[in-house]
């Protein structure tokens, strides 16, 4: 098998190759021993259809650990955990015999609309590039590989399969490309799932531009490109510009539409070969790794799905340390979610898993008769619950039960219709009812704390009013005792958000741009993406990105930063848990330029990490800051630029709670912009071989025009403002000035001289 290569096969042989066989599984070319591989499901877990196939999750699959999904995991910024996760969904996916698990997915969270938000890591690309490198790896230490996915841009739900993501190149590449590219340059996935909109204008399925010169020229991908489910527009046209399989099963069709294309000479067989030697390549990947015969291990991994639930769960407040409760306290339970858990999102990732958590009973595991419940609320949010109580008397209820005890805590959360894959959400809000419902406990027991269960971000109107709140995310399967670990103590918690829970909807940079009209969604607010934009604006949010509360504290010594041999930076600072609790702290290291010639956020998260500490202890924690990621794109000349000069480097443990500031000399990439007839005179002035000579050439003219006689100089206040006016003024049009004593020809030929490096002799 290992010596089978496209030039060995037939040509609808090689086609064939290039399409699935069903739902996910490739063919396979029996003649030469090319055996057929399945690809499935993904990411949180693995959803491999046992019988009926589909794959919006509707037939049910064989039994698999839930782990907590992206909006979960990613909270615990940790990517030792993601990998270790990422290597038990490896290891089961092993057992299934699946060779590739379709995850994980990295979109940014650029609305919190976004239907499939439950999927992503963050509205940050270094917090998705790093943990979608962990996962990757994770998955790929068990010999089984992943699909990056949705590649790229695809951040809706809403007409995902027809609309046109319009992004100019500087937020493409330095926000929605750059986790990417980080995760290809970093893990190398296998395969990287082509997503189903089009990039500015161009499907992302048959895109040479995204799938060929990016990805693979500039980032050195060697794996697979595949389709997403249904994603092919134009098959020819996809393998030309670079798309090796499609899925799924295409019935035959577009494979005689290849071997068409070849007979008519529209598509290069060598084309083929390459797209199908990759398919080759993938399966003899997954020939490699041995027959794992042992059963799933139901019980570790379950308590591993704990463990990152508990290291999902963001505190988001805790007034006068209401949390943790003690075991003696009468804690009243209410609302739906702490009985009927929300774990998951609905749609492709939807996974069978090996046993589900209450909250409630986990709970009562601790507190024995000291924990009441009440329902509240039905989760539907209609106004007659299923047992036929009215809403009304649920609260009525629920208010009684709340006042008899020391402590309430409400399970609030969005009802699993509003979230999924295939739409987005049209508002953030909570449940009307289950608003009021809250309203009514903290009236009768001020003591309340509200546990959150959403996928997306959810406005928190109450913020002001209720002590403690605790944003559990969904959580996968155990999600219901890492809630009670947390709660009463067993468990610090140490979550942060890695998006901003704004005040309002209106607030979000996309708003008014989100989902885009007739076809296209316009990227209106360019860079400004999630904190960036919060943080330019200087308005106010209801829990900034970065921020998670412990039932510690911990304190920040002075940072100290260092340029490395390699151009890095390193950042160091002392971090001590200052409380009598074990903890974790996420310490976050945000950068900007204090000058640029660009646009550029206040502050960009660069690097972060996830750091255990004792109580008492003190640690030097070191981050490194990568020099490429201090690059922003340069539109002159297509490619990436680091600038030269001061950097300030806030040490952070949230994007608006800096504790510790440096500054650092970085020295920039050198940047020759080619002259032309349309550069300003500034520019060739700054150029380093035309600036000497224009500036001999032409300083009579620019002394004469800042002359206090010279009627130029008479339109302008001040010098100062004469060689403003003049920096940007074309040099090309300054030639036949009265006093330019210089020729077309003359100008033309020195910038010449000077794109090319020669110095002119005269
Ligand atoms: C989703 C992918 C998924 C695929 C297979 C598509 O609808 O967008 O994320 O991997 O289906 O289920």
């Amino acid at each position: 098998m290992t010596e089978i290569s496209a030039p060995d096969l037939t040509l609808e042989e090689k086609a064939s190759l290039t399409s699935g066989a069903d739902f996910w599984t490739t063919k396979g070319v029996g003649r030469v021993g090319i055996r057929s591989v399945m690809m499935t499901d993904g990411p949180h877990g693995l959803r491999k259809q046992a019988g009926g196939t589909d794959h919006l999750g509707l037939a049910s699959s064989v039994p698999a650990t839930c782990f907590p999904p992206a909006v979960g995991i990613g909270s615990s910024w940790d990517p030792e955990l993601i990998e270790r996760v990422g290597a038990a969904i490896g290891v089961e996916a092993a057992i299934e015999d699946v060779a590739v698990v379709l995850g994980p997915g990295i979109n940014i969270k650029r609305s919190p609309l976004c239907g499939r938000n439950f999927e992503y890591f963050s509205e940050d690309p270094i917090v998705s590039g790093v943990l979608g490198a962990a996962s990757v790896r994770g998955v790929q230490s068990q010999g089984v590989g992943t699909s990056l996915k949705h590649f790229a841009a695809n951040n809706q739900e809403f007409d995902r399969m027809r609309a046109s993501s319009d992004v100019d190149p500087r937020p493409l590449r330095e926000i929605y490309l750059r986790g990417f590219e980080r995760v290809v340059k970093d893990a190398a996935p296998w395969t990287v799932m082509c997503s189903y909109n089009k990039l500015n204008g161009v499907w992302t399925s048959e895109n040479p531009w995204l799938l060929t010169s990016v990805l693979r020229d500039d980032w050195g991908f060697d794996g697979l490109v595949v389709s997403d489910w249904g994603a092919v527009n134009d098959r020819v046209a996809g393998v030309a510009a670079g798309l090796d399989l499609e899925m799924p099963a295409s019935g035959g069709r577009t494979d005689a539409q290849l071997v068409e294309a070849v007979r008519a000479g529209t598509l290069d067989e060598a084309v083929l070969d390459t797209a199908a030697s990759r398919v080759i390549d993938l399966v003899r990947k997954a020939g490699e790794r041995p027959a794992v015969s042992a059963p799933l291990d139901v019980d570790a991994h379950h308590t591993l799905a704990r463990e990152a639930a508990g290291r999902s769960i963001v505190l988001l407040k805790n007034h006068g340390s209401l949390l943790p409760l003690a075991p003696e306290q009468r804690v009243a339970v209410i609302g739906a979610f702490a009985t009927e858990p929300r774990f998951q999102g609905a749609g492709s990732s939807l996974i069978n898993p090996t046993r589900v958590d209450r909250a409630l009973d986990e709970l009562r595991a601790v507190g024995g008769d000291n924990v009441s419940h009440a329902a509240g609320f039905s989760v539907e949010g209609g106004a007659v619950a299923a047992s036929g109580r009215s809403a009304d008397e649920l609260r009525a209820e629920a208010v009684a039960v709340a006042a008899a005890a020391d402590v309430a805590v409400v399970f609030l959360g969005l009802p699993a219709a509003e979230e999924s894959e295939g739409f987005d959400r049209e508002h953030i809000d909570l449940p009307a009812v289950q608003l009021a419902l809250l309203e009514a406990l903290v009236e009768a027991n001020p003591r309340t704390v509200v546990v959150l269960s959403n996928g997306g971000v959810v406005a928190l109107p109450f913020a002001d009013r209720v002590p403690a709140i605790v944003e559990s995310w969904l959580l996968g399967q155990a999600g219901g005792s890492a809630v009670a670990d947390v709660l009463y103590g067993t468990v610090n918690p140490s979550g942060k958000l890695t998006e901003t829970v704004p005040v309002r909807l209106e607030d979000n940079p996309s708003f008014g741009n989100f989902p885009g009209e007739f076809g296209h969604v316009r990227y209106g607010e360019g860079l400004l993406v999630g904190y960036r934009w919060y943080d330019a604006k200087g308005l106010d949010v209801t829990f900034p990105f970065g921020h998670g509360l412990s039932y510690t504290t911990f304190a920040y010594g002075d940072a100290t930063a260092s340029v490395e041999a390699d151009g890095d930076l390193r950042v160091r600072v002392e971090v001590t848990n200052t409380g009598d609790r074990d903890g974790r702290e996420v310490v976050q290291v945000y950068v900007a330029p204090e000058r640029s010639i660009v646009q550029r956020a206040p502050r960009e998260l660069k690097a972060f990490a996830s750091v255990a500490l004792a109580a008492g202890e003190t640690r030097t924690v070191e981050l490194v800051v990568r020099r490429e990621d201090l690059a922003y794109w340069d539109v002159r000349i297509d490619r990436w630029v680091v600038e030269g000069g001061e950097y300030r480097m806030e040490v952070a443990a949230s994007s608006r709670d800096i504790r510790s500031s440096v500054r650092v000399s970085v020295v920039g990439d050198d940047v020759v912009i080619p002259l032309t007839l349309s550069s300003s005179i500034g520019d060739v002035v700054a150029h380093p071989i035309a600036g000497p000579i224009v500036m001999g050439a032409l300083g009579g003219f620019l002394g004469e025009l800042s002359g206090a006689d010279s009627s130029a100089a008479s339109m302008m206040p001040n010098d100062e403002a004469m060689e403003k006016m003049m920096a940007s003024f074309p040099i090309g049009r300054l030639i036949g000035f009265p006093g330019v004593d210089v020729s077309h020809e003359q100008v033309e030929q020195l910038l010449a001289a000077a794109n090319a490096g020669e110095v002119p002799s005269e």
